[in-house]
């Protein structure tokens, strides 16, 4: 299912969000054109969604014909000059707010003035890229989830300048991604992350204070409450850093003590143990399928 007004979808960088937001584009019968800042960065990213689509095959989610079908339609490229005929263009490129808006900046002159243009920032406020292009009817924020071809949800943001009839679109077009798409205003961290970010944090703190250890507060939350995965696993499956960053803008946002990272995430992350990505977080990961608890 595609939808109207929507013939061909750009993504803006092909690293774990961005590769997957062109995955399932293409899964779902778009043309996508995902663009990276050099060829090894592309090659990288495309092996990332051959991998994943070789699991839906394995699994029987897909055939042998959808995922060739769906590569056909998967186009690479590192110049900006090969989105100019996208519909949307979904940006999922480093969280830095002056990237983004040169970014931005930048497609605005090259894409067609009837496309819409999103970010995919899970914090970064979308009116101040938005006001880095003319487009300010058509600018939205599409958060989606990781693993992006696994996780069902996408928040579709829309600033005080957004058309009505452009929300309404990303929503059809949110679902025609096979995802569901829920709407909410730009805030920081929209809903999910603004409900996630602290809870996370809070774990943090119930292990600086000895509540529990790193594995009973994720046993607690796992089997207690039913969650896939406990605090501890998902901040490592995050990234330490990546919530660390997210935890700072949400407090400058807001000023409120819930968003305030903990001193022991700041020292983790300063040491460089982000998580599963770099082999150490909160678990040791020397063998990925069985992580070993560190406080
Ligand atoms: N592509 C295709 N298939 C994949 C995949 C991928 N990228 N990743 C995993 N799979 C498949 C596995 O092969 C496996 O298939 P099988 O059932 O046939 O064996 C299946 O998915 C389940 O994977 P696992 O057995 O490895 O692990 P789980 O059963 O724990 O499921 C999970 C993995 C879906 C990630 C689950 O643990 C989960 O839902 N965790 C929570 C994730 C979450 O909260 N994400 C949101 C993070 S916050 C965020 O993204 C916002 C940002 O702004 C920070």
């Amino acid at each position: 299912m595609t939808v109207d007004g929507i013939q061909k979808v750009g993504v803006l960088g092909c690293g774990l969000m961005g590769g997957g937001i062109a995955q399932v584009a293409a899964t779902a019968g778009y043309p996508t054109v995902v663009k990276e800042v050099a060829d090894e960065f592309l090659k990288k990213g495309m092996a990332g969604i051959e991998k994943s689509l070789g699991r839906f095959v394995e699994k029987g989610a897909l055939t042998a014909e959808q995922r060739s079908g769906t590569l056909g339609r998967l186009e690479g490229t590192t110049n900006f000059e090969d989105l100019a005929e996208c519909d949307i263009v979904i940006e999922a490129i480093t969280e830095n707010l002056e990237v983004k808006r040169e970014t931005f900046a930048k497609i605005d002159k090259i894409v067609k003035p009837s496309a819409i243009f999103a970010s995919n920032t899970s914090s970064l406020v979308i009116t101040e890229m938005m006001t880095a292009t003319k487009r300010v009817d058509r600018f939205i924020g599409m958060h989606f989830f990781n693993p992006v071809p696994l996780m069902k949800l996408v928040e579709v943001v829309g600033t005080i300048t957004t058309a009505r009839e452009v929300l309404d679109q990303a929503m059809k077009f949110g679902s025609s991604l096979g995802k569901v798409p829920i709407r909410t205003s730009d805030r920081s961290g929209f809903i999910v992350n603004r409900l996630l970010v602290p809870y996370l944090l809070d774990a943090v703190r119930a292990l600086e204070e000895g509540v529990g250890s790193v594995e009973d507060i994720d046993k607690g939350m796992k089997l207690g409450c039913g969650y896939p995965m406990g605090p501890f696993t998902l901040l490592d499956f995050v990234g330490l850093e990546t919530t660390y960053y997210i935890a700072n803008i949400m407090f400058e946002e807001f000023r409120e003590k819930r968003f305030a990272p903990p001193p022991l995430l700041k020292r983790l992350v300063l040491a460089g143990h982000h998580g599963k990505k770099t082999g150490r977080g909160f678990y040791d990961h020397s063998d990925p399928a069985n992580p070993k608890p560190l406080y």
